[in-house]
């Protein structure tokens, strides 16, 4: 019997209107455009605004990209899986709205939370579903309004992160293209240095926790960037060496978009030069779960990723999650 695997057929991308570029953020807290810029790589971000907007409302656009772009109909959609830290409530899930709203009416779907790294987690249990040979078309959505949950007046965060959503499409293949292999990883000890500290079961929400600020992100960004560059430059280099691959066979590179200087370590550790690396941070910040998605879009769009090219996708997230995962287009 011929191998089942699980290609990427189609790609949409969505990121909102409203640009929160640096200079407007230097006169909202103590920054500047150079310390932004060199630190982080960053030089604007996308914000969703609007009263009722919500995470889905991103997802929704980028869906109905893909589906046009391959020529189906949501109720041809199987399953929807959304990685989100931002669901648009605790519950139901985000995909459950998304595929009422768009008519996927005979899509079963739910969320999945791992954070930055969200989408490999998602894409690898997609294409599982996939090559038990049971679920045709399945849908990874990976999207955060991360303006929901930063402090804009906390400049160590609000400079990083921005809003936006991106979707691939899972369809079976015979022709040896599609998902090829995932490393995974996760160390639940890396949550103190990263996390919300209120609105779960732990601490519930109260006039206490919104007034202490504990409905933001808290981050304490050197032990973060410490075991990101260790995390997400390992994993993109141990799955490389288990293909027996080096980053000469790769055409691109999709990282995370967390921060240039941790992107930089990242193709370094495998070789790789800038040139085969996509990067718009400079445009977007980091979007969380929706960086890869929304960057392999727009590679695609772009006409850089050809039929027979092999990609390594790298993220890292709070938890912490890392991983990487190769593709063959
Ligand atoms: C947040 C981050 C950009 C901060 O950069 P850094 O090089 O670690 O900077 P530090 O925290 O050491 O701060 C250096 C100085 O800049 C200051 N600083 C912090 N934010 C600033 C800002 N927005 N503008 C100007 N100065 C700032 C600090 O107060 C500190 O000043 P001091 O030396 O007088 O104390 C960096 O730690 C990082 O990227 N971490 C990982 C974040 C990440 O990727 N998170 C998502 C995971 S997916």
């Amino acid at each position: 019997m011929q191998k089942i695997t699980s290609a990427i057929t189609a790609i949409g991308g969505y990121v909102p209107e409203y640009r929160l570029t640096n200079a407007i953020l230097e006169t909202m807290i103590d920054t500047n455009d150079e310390w932004i810029k060199t630190r982080t790589g960053v030089e604007e971000r996308r914000i969703l605004k609007g009263e009722g907007l919500a995470t889905s409302d991103m997802c929704i656009p980028a869906v109905q990209e893909l589906c046009k772009k391959r020529g189906i109909l949501p109720e041809e959609i199987d399953c929807m899986i959304v990685a989100t830290v931002t669901p648009d409530m605790v519950f139901p899930s985000t995909a459950n709205i998304v595929c009422d709203k768009i008519g996927a009416v005979n899509a079963w779907g739910f969320d999945l939370s791992a954070a930055c790294s969200g989408f490999l987690f998602a894409l690898t249990t997609g294409a599982s579903f996939i090559e038990s040979g049971r679920y045709k078309k399945i849908v990874i959505v990976g999207a955060d309004k991360m303006s929901a949950i930063v402090d804009y007046t906390d400049r160590t965060t609000c400079i990083i992160f921005g809003d936006g959503a991106g979707a691939v499409l899972l369809e079976p293949s015979t022709d040896d293209n599609g998902i090829m292999d995932s490393l995974l990883k996760s160390d639940g000890s890396g949550r103190n240095f990263l996390h919300m500290k209120a609105g779960g079961s732990l601490k519930p929400a109260s006039i206490k926790t919104v007034e202490a600020k504990e409905h933001f992100i808290f981050q304490d960004g050197q032990p973060v960037f410490k075991a990101a560059v260790k995390g997400m430059a390992d994993a993109a280099y141990d799955l490389l060496q288990r293909n027996n691959l080096t980053g000469d066979d790769i055409a691109w590179l999709v990282p995370h978009q967390a921060n240039k200087r941790i992107i930089d370590a990242t193709a370094k550790r495998i070789g790789m030069s800038n040139e085969k690396v996509m990067l718009n941070i400079q445009r977007y910040g980091n979007t969380t779960v929706a960086s890869i998605p929304i960057a392999l879009a727009e590679a695609y769009q772009a006409g850089h990723v050809k039929k027979g090219d092999l990609v390594c996708l790298a993220a890292f997230g709070s938890g912490f999650t890392w991983g990487a995962t190769l593709i063959r287009w």
